[in-house]
């Protein structure tokens, strides 16, 4: 595992960034869990926009808030399942097959608000955490292996 730090400055920056994750993922992982953290309005759902186009979900996404996850097709045949912890904690995960969903080796697994359900995640792929610096910048501190977040 290693640690950067990235500050953007726009919606797209932190989108691009979404992007190149998503395309290292769906060209070198098998299975991967990514767990977004931190500030309300820091940008997850604007960063997994950009990685759901990354690993070549062709639809726009949205935030999954009030259904908790929404399920996409790739690249690959695999599929991205995005999350949000939002509103849940982790009593409530077993209805919704979380287990089954992180185990199943052709999944790509974005928990937005990943601190709400601790004891529920598994050993994380990579983890960003999210600040809200101002109106236009967001500091991103992005931790996971070298191959997948070295030329973020
Ligand atoms: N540098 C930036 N990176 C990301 N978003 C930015 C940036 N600058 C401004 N924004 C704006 O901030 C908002 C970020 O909202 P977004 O829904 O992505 O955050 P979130 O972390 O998912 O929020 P929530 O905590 O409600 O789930 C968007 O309206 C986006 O346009
Ligand atoms: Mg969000």
């Amino acid at each position: 595992m290693i640690k950067k730090e990235v500050v953007t400055n726009s919606p797209e920056e932190t989108k691009k960034i979404g992007f190149l994750m998503g395309k290292k993922v769906i060209e070198k992982q098998k299975k991967f869990f990514l767990s977004l953290s931190g500030d309300l309005g820091g940008g997850k759902t604007t960063f997994t926009q950009g990685f759901a186009e990354g690993v070549g979900v062709e639809e726009n996404i949205t935030s999954p808030t009030f259904l908790v996850f929404k399920k996409y097709k790739t690249k690959n045949n695999k599929y991205l399942y995005h999350f949000d912890a939002y509103r849940i904690e982790d009593k409530d995960l077993s209805v919704l097959g979380f287990q089954e969903i992180i185990n199943n080796e052709e999944n790509i697994v974005v928990v937005e608000w990943g601190e709400n359900i601790k004891k529920s995640l598994p050993e994380k792929s990579a983890e960003i955490h999210f600040e809200f610096k101002d109106d236009k910048r967001r500091r991103l501190i992005i931790q996971g292996d070298g191959d997948i977040i070295d030329k973020l």
